[in-house]
């Protein structure tokens, strides 16, 4: 191997250091005019009427669209309970419903930014209020108003575990630990808030050139929502200015197409562009869901644990986005990686009035990982045990049973990760620095695994397409492939393993990304799985074309499609299922010290020991982990994302706090353990999220240990230490 594990230079370096890459919204085509939403701005309200004809008047207005625009009124991604416009007119019942406040109502189509935004405050809505179901508890109860009345519950989702007897267990435990934790939302915050442009190809085809995590996925709901077949709409993604889930629903996409594609209709063709505000963008796009999760565990005295028994509660908001999936996830790992012999679960996901939630780095993992661990840290400190042995004691092995009545597939390496974490963390000093009498020292651990790829049964495929160029030698390999490079890297991974699979130098390469028009399916850039499938597929493609090319074929084309093993769903009755066909593994130790006289927590040192099975490009893993462990680090400790009546009151970064550069741990140490995945490619495994799992509950150890206090709910701010260390 000669380019796979060296850390070359990302092939996006230079145009993102200098400035020239384009995103979406710096895009701009000769002619546009721009585009402007009409958010509802309130959470639960059924939409009497809506009076376009002021802002139809306003000189500068191109069209106003509405739900009566729209040729078939629904998206999701997982299913297709949203209206794309709210409003009457549609021949789907239920459209005129407004569910969370950043529902879209209508567009305005302008000769400019400034003229759309006045067009759109001309918009005059008659508006019904209806009463507000903030508290997913509430909104399980039958007695509750429906947010979609044609279902016969809010809870649109409940997943059941079933293994062994949870009550026996109990009944021979020699200690239970009980808690009942709370997850807060989180807000992507990527760097770039959503925008995009849209205009017709010169083949007539809708086109949308946005920011995604999947363009075909893009394609097939802007394709249904205008009822077009699919080749007529063509998604384009530039550079991507971060996504970490945010990116896997609808934001802009189908707004944009409906107005280009319908200023075609009326014989009026023109590029339409939208940039999101900051503001819009966080009231416009999902969060991650906030969890209320009842734990009961049960152990032996020498910490054997003997049974687990969960509730999870997700609040979904308006609409489902991808909660099923998140919930699928939390509901596998809430009971850690630990083969624990008698488990029940039952997780639910439940529609409110509050913000939509949906994909974030770690799929439903970090919520999971936080009751799970905080559990058997606790356990730990019960029974007078260390906590890395409790860990080894119950830690997953090979051909292990998961709550499921499954084994992990080959190469579990959970035991090494925590070893060598802990191992790594024994130079650590026990004493906060001298000169400072109000800091307590602390020092916590924590372990995760994390699903690579789609989950349950989903269908799960990779397409790739390689040809080659030349005479006697090959002297340019084209390779197609439509992943999402959303700033982690991936499309410079993909040119590596090209690279590597075709005994050609790096330069030789030429990558042809994410254009639907010249790229086939790839799946997303979601679930850790774009390294692990892309790889698979660009090296099936590349030995196919290599065999071409040994055949004298000129040039030498292959495509190919990789298909990884087969998963299955959750039995319903006893969650029986072969929930995915690869993982990671992670654990971490985290050194930090409270003020107790501030509540202020600072990050010392994160040690994070991953095993990434190989690591493709070294640099970028390391990026991965340490851009994971920030993102985390202000998830356990600084943004609070607060609504109230199911309004957001944090839209803007001045009152929404993402981690600074003083706001970062001090070190983070990165171990990067390569124990081949048996099917990845060149042995590698997914590793995007996993890093992000184990902070939060290895933060909130290191504070108990620093305290005293168990916190059962975070974001750790002064405020919240303060109270709960001076009640
Ligand atoms: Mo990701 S949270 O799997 O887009």
């Amino acid at each position: 191997m000669s380019i796979i594990g060296q850390s070359v230079p990302r092939l996006d370096a230079l145009g993102k250091v200098t400035g020239q890459a384009q995103y979406p919204g710096d895009i701009s085509l000769p002619n546009q005019a721009y585009l402007k939403i009409l958010f509802a701005g309130r959470p639960h309200a059924v939409i009497r009427s809506i009076d376009t004809s002021q802002a139809e008047a306003l000189p500068g207005v191109i069209a106003v669209f509405t739900a009566k625009d729209m040729p078939v009124n629904e998206y999701g991604l997982i299913m297709p309970d949203q209206p794309v416009l709210c409003g009457p007119g549609s021949a789907k019942p239920y459209t005129d419903h407004v569910r969370f406040e950043g529902d879209q109502v209508a567009l305005v189509v302008a000769e400019s930014e400034e003229i759309a935004t006045r067009g759109r405050d001309l918009i005059r809505v008659v508006y019904e209020d209806l009463p507000i179901l903030s508290d997913p508890v509430q909104a399980m109860q039958p007695e509750s108003p429906r947010l979609h009345p044609e279902r016969d519950s809010n809870v649109f989702c409940h997943y059941r575990i079933r293994k062994g007897d949870v009550e026996a267990a109990f009944a021979a435990a020699d200690v239970i630990i009980e808690g009942e934790y709370r997850t807060p939302y989180q807000e992507h915050a990527f760097l770039q808030p959503e925008a995009g442009v849209s205009y017709m190809d010169e083949q007539g085809r809708v086109t949308v050139i946005v920011a995604g995590q999947w363009t075909h996925e893009d394609q097939e709901q802007i394709a249904h929502a205008l009822g077009l077949p699919l080749e007529q709409v063509r998604v384009i993604y530039p550079a991507i200015g971060g996504a970490f889930g945010g990116r896997e629903d609808m934001s802009v996409q189908i707004v944009l197409a409906l107005a280009a594609w319908r200023l075609a209709q009326r014989g009026t063709p023109r590029p339409v562009k939208i940039v999101w505000s900051r503001e819009e963008s966080i009231v416009g796009h999902h969060k991650r869901h906030p969890y209320l999760i009842r734990a009961k565990w049960g152990a032996r005295r020498d910490g054997k644990l003997l049974a687990a028994q969960m509730e999870l509660i997700a609040d979904a908001g308006g609409y489902a986005y991808t909660s099923t999936k998140v919930l699928g996830n939390a509901t596998l790992m809430c009971t850690g990686p630990y083969e624990i012999p008698n488990v029940m679960v039952d997780s639910y996901a439940v529609y409110t009035n509050n913000v939509v939630t949906g994909a974030f780095r770690g799929f439903g993992g970090p919520q999971a990982a936080f009751a799970a661990e905080t559990q058997i840290n606790r356990l730990a400190q019960a029974l007078g045990l260390d906590p890395v042995e409790i860990r080894l004691k119950n830690a997953l092995q090979e051909g292990s049973l998961l709550s499921v009545g499954t084994p992990l597939p080959k190469g579990v390496s959970i035991t090494q990760v925590i070893e060598q974490a802990r191992a790594a963390s024994l130079k650590w000093a026990a004493e906060p620095p001298p000169g400072a009498p109000s800091l307590r020292r602390g020092v916590g651990y924590a372990a995760a695994f994390k699903n690579v790829g789609f989950s349950f049964g989903a269908p799960e495929q990779c397409t790739a397409a390689v040809t080659l160029y030349g005479g006697r030698e090959i002297e340019r390999a084209v390779v197609a492939h439509a992943g999402a490079d959303c700033g982690q890297g991936a499309h410079t991974v993909m040119a590596q393993m090209a690279a590597e699979a075709l005994h050609l130098p790096l330069e030789r390469i030429e990558m042809v990304v994410s254009d639907t028009a010249q790229t086939s399916n790839s799946g997303s850039a979601s679930a850790s799985r774009l390294t692990f499938m892309a790889g698979n597929s660009i090296k099936g493609a590349c030995e196919q074309a290599l065999q071409k090319w040994q055949a004298e074929e000129r040039p030498a084309a292959a495509t190919y499609q990789y298909r990884p093993p087969k998963t299955t769903p959750y039995d319903p009755q006893t969650g029986r299922a072969e929930p995915n066909f690869a993982y990671g593994y992670v654990a971490q130790a985290v050194l930090l010290d409270v003020d107790v006289e501030t509540g202020r927590i600072f990050l010392r040192q994160v040690i994070c020991a991953d095993d990434v099975g190989r690591a493709v490009n070294p640099q970028q893993v390391q990026g991965q982990i340490e851009g994971a462990v920030v993102q985390a680090s202000g998830y356990a400790i600084l943004e609070n994302f607060i609504t109230q009546d199911g309004r957001i009151r944090t839209d803007k970064l001045s009152t929404y706090l993402i981690p600074t550069i003083l706001d970062t741990p001090e070190q983070v140490e990165s171990l990067i353990l390569e124990y081949a995945d048996p099917i990845g490619p060149w042995g590698a495994r997914g590793m995007g999220e996993m890093p992000f799992l184990p902070l939060t509950p290895a933060i909130i150890a290191a504070v108990h240990e620093a305290t005293g206090v168990w916190f059962h709910e975070f974001p750790l701010t002064p405020e919240r230490v303060l109270r709960a260390l001076k009640p």
